[in-house]
């Protein structure tokens, strides 16, 4: 009896071919598709992170001690704050516990730490109601 002719190989080749050849377009777009928009809660947490008059003293921002590009305001020729410092932002997502599953109490305390003493932003406070948390919080998950 004649064996019948096996195909599989031929699929496994196709498979093979396809994912060559998709790899890379896939990989594009799914890398455009993360890069984040013009508008997007990501940008405006950005401006507000990097913004030196967004909290009400002047020269003052979160760029100053977590970025090292930060801008100081006009007519100010350095950073005033007395606990200027550089704290690399980092894995703030995973450290905090702001996942799906997560909360995000932990970090709003944090930012409140930083924004509310007088030796940093001396800002007041803020909570989760308040319109800058949010674009903040996606911006800072992405740390
Ligand atoms: C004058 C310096 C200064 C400014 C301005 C400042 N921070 Fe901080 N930040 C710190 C320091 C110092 C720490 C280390 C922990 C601590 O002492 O609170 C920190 C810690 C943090 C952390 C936790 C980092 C980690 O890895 O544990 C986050 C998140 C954060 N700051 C967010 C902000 C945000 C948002 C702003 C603006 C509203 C801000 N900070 C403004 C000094 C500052």
């Amino acid at each position: 009896m004649r064996k019948p002719f096996d195909y599989s190989w031929i699929v496994f080749a196709v498979i093979i071919v396809v994912v060559i050849f998709a790899y890379k377009p896939v990989m594009n777009a799914i890398q455009k598709a993360r890069q984040p928009k013009e508008g997007s809660d990501y940008m405006v947490g950005k401006e507000i992170f990097y913004n030196p008059s967004e909290w009400g003293p002047e020269n003052r921002s979160c760029a100053m001690c977590h970025a090292k590009d930060y801008t100081l305001s006009p007519n100010h020729s350095k950073v005033e704050m007395e606990e200027f410092t550089y704290v690399e932002l980092k894995n703030v997502k995973r450290k905090f516990g702001v996942g799906i599953i997560g909360n995000p109490d932990k970090l709003l305390a944090q930012v409140n730490r930083c924004l509310s003493s007088p030796r940093r932003i001396d800002g007041g406070r803020i909570n989760f109601g308040n319109s800058k948390w949010e674009p903040l919080l996606a911006y800072l998950v992405r740390q």
